[in-house]
């Protein structure tokens, strides 16, 4: 159950409330988080982590087999459904509206298809869902051709047919999945990197929902609500960055346990 404390900075939220999510978030829905034993792709006889396949130095290297790794956790996460977590988050949207931001790590789409809007949804990793052009010639990412299988066998190589789909459908350039590289920047166009920043110099509340805080942008947004002295509630079943930020300002709470667990009643005590 929630303490007093934190049930007295939700009742006293007013302004923007700005949820910060990260794959801790989709764990519920059986999506493998990325630093959990989530494990290795093979390419051959080697072994690879997911930080030297989401490069574009890899995609430069081996474009069919980086295609064939998202390819495969597309499927994995078009099989998940969204959870009690990602769902509380859309009744979220609806009861605030304007008053609500979610800023979110996670490219398995799941929030959006819980009901969560993309005007109100930043995806600053991306969306596993969408592609680019390689040369960044259209105005915005484009859904996946509709001729490639949403389930993909794990180790199964494109065809012919798969590798024309994935061309630029403008330029003919290769297309390249639309999720931001461990190689690459964020940027306002694709990421919404300024838009987040701005959100979080604006909010009243910042609740952080499973997340290790290992890249950057979440981390700064992070650091500006303890810079301004805004509460902090961080969901995880485990302490973090985000908890150390909080004990540290001593503004907010580390809520120990999961999404599931904690979100749902988060979102129930939340003024409209
Ligand atoms: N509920 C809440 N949090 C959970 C749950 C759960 N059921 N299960 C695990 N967690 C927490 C873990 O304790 C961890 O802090 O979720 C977090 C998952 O951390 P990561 O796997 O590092 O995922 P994330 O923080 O989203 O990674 C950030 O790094 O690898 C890049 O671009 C990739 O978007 C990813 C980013």
């Amino acid at each position: 159950m929630l303490d007093d404390s934190v049930k007295h900075i939700l009742h006293h939220t007013r302004g923007l409330t700005l949820w910060l999510t990260g794959a801790g978030i989709s764990a519920e829905s059986g999506i493998p988080t990325f630093r959990g034993k989530e494990g290795y792709w093979r390419v051959g006889s080697r072994n690879y982590q997911p930080e030297e396949m989401a490069t574009w130095r890899a995609f430069q290297e081996m474009p069919d087999e980086v295609w064939a790794w998202y390819l495969y956790r597309r499927g994995v996460c078009r099989g998940a459904e969204p959870n009690a977590a990602h769902r509380a988050l859309s009744r979220a949207e609806q009861r605030m509206g304007g008053r609500f931001l979610l800023v979110t790590q996670n490219v398995d789409g799941l929030h959006l298809r819980a009901g969560n809007t993309l005007e109100r949804t930043y995806q600053i990793h991306g969306n596993i869902d969408f592609m680019r052009c390689s040369r960044e010639c259209l105005p915005a990412p484009i859904p996946m051709p509709d001729g490639i299988d949403v389930t993909w066998e794990k180790g199964r190589p494109l065809t012919e047919h798969e590798r024309t789909l994935l061309k630029c459908p403008s330029c003919g350039a290769r297309g390249r999945p639309h999720v931001l590289w461990f190689d690459e920047s964020y940027d306002e166009a694709n990421f919404r990197f300024q838009s987040s920043i701005e959100a979080a110099r604006l909010a009243s509340l910042v609740i952080v929902v499973g997340t290790t805080g290992a890249t950057s942008l979440p981390m700064h947004i992070g650091t500006i609500a303890a810079q301004r002295g805004i509460p902090m509630l961080v969901v995880n079943p485990e302490s973090n960055p985000f908890s150390g930020l909080v004990r540290r300002t001593g503004a907010g709470a580390f809520l120990e346990g999961t999404a599931g667990e904690w979100v749902p009643q988060l979102v129930d005590l939340l003024p409209d």
